[in-house]
């Protein structure tokens, strides 16, 4: 089966074997298959963060669990929570409809919940890390399913175990958050609160947040349907503040953040646009026009197209800055 409908850069490979997961029963069957068959599994949800590079001589299995709940906490906090299989965009909307606060600057984020923790998922100054509880999860290895909390999930900037030291293992089959009924935006993010002055608005209502959010997103990055792209395609580096001083010295322009104790976070989309990448492109494999961190697929890039676009702009900016850009989605097989 043809691998393109189901990842967003469009890449037209295939999957030997392909399932649609329903519901969490379906997994021991699939356990079983693959344990029969000898053969790996690749799970996936929106596809929005993958790069398939060629065929892949595996079972694919697509997260379709839905389900929606909220329940009160003794705290007064809501309890929120959904099947992995649910459109992140549409939960966050629902979520805002149902008076529970907490998730609207994580608006229009393509993929699933349950891809959501795998990269930590984040935008303008909140991460799911800051907000999820627990998470359901079905082992590949044991049979069993299992709950994580926040703590065990090693959350960090665009990371978890689930991507980071079990990749492949666990497949999440619900993910619970903890909302609130109080709205309290957070608007300190790249001037979230410039544009809300510029229309006019002193205290955004939680809807009206979130719609300047999809504006914003929606200025700067390509929507999957009409251009493929998996988001950002690399990680803005995280460095030693001295190392950050000393390049801030040659390039007084540089964009860099406060991160951890001891260490600053660089713009890579401005790292790449400095080189003059914004808009450029080789075959149908480019840099999106309106933003240097995303590569897009024109129409007939492959995975390895895009890759090698990759590799030349990773050694254009360590030649010129020092600093090895990391790739941000995951690549297989
Ligand atoms: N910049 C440029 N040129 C560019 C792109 C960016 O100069 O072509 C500069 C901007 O002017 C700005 C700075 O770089 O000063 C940061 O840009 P932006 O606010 O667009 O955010 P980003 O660092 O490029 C990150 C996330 C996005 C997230 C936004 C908003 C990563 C890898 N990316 O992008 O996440 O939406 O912040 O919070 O951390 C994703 O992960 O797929 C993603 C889209």
């Amino acid at each position: 089966i043809s691998l393109k409908p189901y990842n967003s850069f469009g890449f037209d490979v295939s999957a030997r074997f392909f399932a649609v997961l329903e519901s969490a029963e379906q997994l021991s069957d699939i356990r079983d298959f693959v344990q029969c068959n000898g053969i790996p599994v690749l799970f996936i949800g929106g596809g929005s963060n993958l790069v398939l590079t060629a065929d892949l001589d595996q079972l694919v299995v697509v997260n379709r669990i839905k389900g929606l709940q909220i329940t009160e906490a003794q705290s007064g906090e809501l309890l929120v929570t959904a099947g992995g299989g649910e459109d992140w965009h549409q939960f966050v909307r629902w979520t805002l409809e149902q008076g529970a606060y907490g998730l609207e600057n994580l608006s229009l984020i393509p993929g699933t919940v349950g891809a959501a923790p795998i990269q930590n998922i984040g935008a303008y100054g909140v991460e799911i890390k800051d907000r999820m509880v627990t998470l359901e999860a079905f082992d590949l290895e044991t049979g069993e399913q299992v709950c994580f909390d926040s703590g065990d999930c090693q959350f960090d900037y665009r990371d978890s175990i689930f991507k980071s030291r079990f990749p492949g293992r666990y497949l999440i089959t619900s993910v619970t958050f903890a909302l609130s009924h109080a709205f309290r935006p957070v608007l300190h993010y790249g001037g979230l609160s410039g544009q809300l002055e510029a229309r006019g608005i002193d205290s955004p209502e939680p809807l009206q947040l979130s719609d300047l959010i999809c504006e914003v997103r929606d200025a700067k990055l390509p929507q999957p349907g009409r251009l493929g792209n998996a988001g950002s395609f690399f990680k803005n580096p995280v460095i030693p503040v001295q190392q950050a001083a000393l390049l801030q010295q040659d390039f007084p322009q540089m964009v860099v953040f406060d991160d951890k104790p001891g260490y600053s976070k660089l713009a890579a989309g401005w790292l790449i646009d400095q080189l003059g990448w914004k808009g450029r492109r080789e075959g149908d494999a480019g840099v999106y026009e309106k933003q240097a961190l995303v590569l897009v697929n024109h129409g007939a890039a492959s995975g390895v197209d895009i890759i090698e676009l990759a590799g030349e702009i990773q050694a254009d900016v360590y030649k010129q800055y020092g600093v090895m850009l990391e790739i941000e989605p995951r690549c297989y097989p």
